[in-house]
């Protein structure tokens, strides 16, 4: 085990400091601390990278931010966050260097880690990515009949997924028009076939996404493609519609993908971490080489920004200890990320496995038990949509949940007052949930006084907005860097390791046999009775 992982927090002297700020701010509403100081909006509000983070609708004052600033130091998170930028081995428990970081170094950079210059692996594979991604935008790269590539199905999960089919949606402004984009990641038979449904072998050509090349749900619709496209072309046609982007060169080139057209990462690279590495090609495909540069170069700024700006100026750190103190001190279990851009509908989901994945975690590094609560859920709609189903439960349920409302000022589709309307919408709710509406409002608004207790707001819900001129490459590459590393910042605090999953596991396992029993027909070969009569009903029913 690395030395730089933090022990309990929850003995640390600033968790003692921070339990009696909690019971010191109980009286004290997000209100009253905006009402109290005109300043505070510009006090709390800190920007880089091209975004602005505004916590002043949070439920801290600046004794309970300097207390958690303690927190952080007394957990070493600086010095954790060194080390994982340094190449040490922060995962410990798959003893792997953590370094998605290296993926967006500028051209030029060398990062020795392990004998090795990764940045310069990472420039080789960059560059060969570019040449193919440039090679089908111009129709160099065509199919097995010399028809141009018209369609690209990305088949992959999870972190082989998310990242890509989110970003395919928020950078679909920049994208070539030419050519479409599918993403097919279920299991779920419907899943490949209604993607394939329309689409015509000649001019479809698939990325096989998968860092272990081993995943079941990836590994089975790889093979069903296949024999879609051999059912109307020879075998040989494979290697013109098929790539790879993978860890594994044996089980690539087993799968009968030509090492060629293989693009490569590294372990130090997560799953929910990828995004931006080869696992992107769809993205580069879409978007051209130039702007997943421009990707990257957002990316790096806000790594820049996280590894050298002040820990009170830091926007990762701040966002990261808001959220310990809203889990940890608020008692809030869920966070909602809200949107406000139709181009980010797939960010929420994209984040629920970068933040669920990575701190969704009940024991320590060293393997103690957590004596704190950690990761939140992570939720959300693009807003207006989410107005109109579950804010209000935001508004007046009995369960808080805090907000991350993310605002882009610039629309490239303006049509007539529509954008302002959107924005409009996104600043209300903001004000509306952390301000809340008394009873004398209420009833200063001439509500008849059966109907006040039913229209009161509580207000004090815990509300982040974070604003950005315009969502382009480098603007979501700064995003994306920044939840990123306020996820880190969360995990060190906790003494987590972010980076394993093996919560995912067994359920992968328990499933093989119980295939093996539905596909023998023997219910009984598994030992769970539950199983055992769902496997039955199901086999009756099928
Ligand atoms: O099931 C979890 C997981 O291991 C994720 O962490 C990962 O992103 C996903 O599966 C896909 O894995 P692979 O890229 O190896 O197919």
């Amino acid at each position: 085990m690395t030395s730089v992982f933090a022990a309990d927090p929850t003995i640390t002297p600033a968790w003692g400091e921070l339990t009696s700020l909690r019971e010191a701010s109980r009286t004290v509403s997000v209100r009253d601390l905006l009402d109290a100081d005109p300043a505070r909006c510009n006090e709390f509000t800190v920007t880089a990278a091209g975004i602005s983070l505004d916590i002043s609708r949070q439920r801290v004052d600046s004794n309970i931010l300097g207390a958690l600033q303690s927190l952080a130091a007394q957990q070493r998170v600086l010095e954790h966050r060194d080390a994982m930028l340094a190449g040490e081995h922060v995962n410990t428990t798959e003893d792997r260097a953590v370094l998605h970081t290296a993926l967006r170094l500028p051209p030029g950079s060398s990062l020795l880690t392990g004998g090795r210059d990764v940045a310069a692996d990472v420039a080789e594979v960059l560059g060969r990515m570019s040449a193919w991604a440039e090679d089908v935008r111009t129709g160099g790269w065509r199919g097995t009949t010399g028809a141009r590539i018209s369609d690209i199905v990305n088949i992959g999960i999870g972190g082989s997924d998310l990242g890509p089919a989110m970003a395919y949606l928020a950078l679909r402004h920049y994208s070539d028009r030419a050519i479409n984009c599918h993403f097919v990641s279920n299991v779920d038979p419907t899943d490949l076939t209604e993607v394939l449904r329309p689409l015509d072998p000649a001019t479809t050509l698939f990325i096989i996404a998968s860092k272990t090349f081993t995943t079941q749900e990836t590994m089975t619709n790889a093979s069903a493609a296949r024999d879609w496209l051999v059912r109307s072309h020879a075998e040989a046609a494979v290697s013109r519609h098929f790539v790879a982007v993978s860890t594994n060169a044996e089980l690539v080139t087993a799968f009968g993908i030509d090492p060629a057209n293989m693009f490569g990462f590294w372990d130090w690279v997560g799953g929910r971490y990828s995004m931006e590495s080869a696992i992107g090609l769809s993205t580069m495909v879409a978007i051209g080489p130039e702007h997943f540069r421009s990707m990257l170069d957002g990316f790096h700024a806000m790594d820049v920004h996280f590894a050298t700006a002040d820990p009170s100026d830091n926007l990762p750190v701040l966002m990261g200890l808001v959220a310990v103190w809203n889990r940890d001190f608020l008692d809030i279990p869920t966070t909602a990320v809200l949107p406000y851009s139709q181009y980010l509908a797939r960010f929420p989901a994209y984040l629920q496995q970068l933040t669920m994945e990575s701190n969704g975690k009940s024991v320590r590094a060293d393997g103690s038990p957590s004596s704190c609560p950690t990761g939140a859920i992570v939720w959300g709609e693009p807003g207006t949509n989410g107005q109109h189903s579950f804010y209000q439960l935001l508004h007046q349920g009995t369960s808080i949940v805090a907000c991350d409302v993310i605002v882009v000022a610039r629309t490239p589709n303006p049509l007539g007052r529509q954008q302002d309307m959107l924005v409009a919408n996104a600043l209300a709710q903001a004000s509306v949930l952390a301000r809340g509406r008394t009873a004398n409002e209420v009833r200063a608004d001439g509500t008849p006084e059966e109907l006040v207790a039913h229209k009161v707001m509580p207000g004090d819900r815990p509300t982040s907005v974070l604003m950005v001129e315009e969502l382009n490459p480098y603007t979501l590459g700064a995003l994306v860097a920044l939840y990123e590393h306020s996820v880190f910042v969360q995990g060190a605090v906790w003494g987590i390791n972010s980076f394993d999953q093996w919560g995912v596991e067994l359920g992968k396992k328990v499933a093989l046999g119980i295939l093996d029993a539905i596909e023998t027909g023997r219910p009984t070969a598994v030992s769970d009775p539950a199983s055992v009569r769902s496997i039955e009903r199901y086999l009756a029913l099928r």
